[in-house]
């Protein structure tokens, strides 16, 4: 599995956003251990603040089908610039992995690399007793 191929991935899954607010599409694919990916998208509502982010989607959708291995995440838009998850869906994949790759991918399909380390350097592990 190439960088290209879940950068395509994500970009086809922004097709499956509902995202008639914002107009703001975002296609998540993630890589697991033995090559398959799983893909999510937005979902917005007309109560604004019920709409979910598409990597917290696609967080829900491995966890429910049991896929805690994960290896890889694309995150696709609909920007020229390559944008990052917000910072509550990176609290969300620090939740099931320590660190992970992520490629930005923009409206053009091209990537750029980074990692959940870097865009959240001090998560929250610690659930106070
Ligand atoms: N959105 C995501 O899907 N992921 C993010 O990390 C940030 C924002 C979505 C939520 C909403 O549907 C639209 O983008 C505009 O905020």
């Amino acid at each position: 599995m190439s960088d290209r191929d879940l950068a395509r991935a994500a970009s086809e899954a922004r097709n499956m956003a509902y995202a008639p607010y914002s107009k703001f599409r975002v296609g998540a694919a993630l890589l697991l251990e033995d090559g398959s990916i799983m893909t999510a998208a937005n979902l917005e509502n007309a109560s604004f603040g019920l709409s979910v982010c598409a990597e917290r989607n696609l967080a829900a959708r491995a966890i429910h089908a049991h896929r805690r291995d994960w290896v890889k995440l694309a995150i696709a838009t609909d920007a020229e610039g390559f944008i990052p998850p917000c910072g509550a869906c990176l609290q969300v994949i620090r939740e099931f992995v320590e660190d992970i790759e992520i490629l930005l991918v923009n409206n053009r399909g091209e990537t750029e690399g980074t990692r959940l380390s870097d865009l959240l350097p001090k998560p929250f592990t610690d659930f106070p007793s």
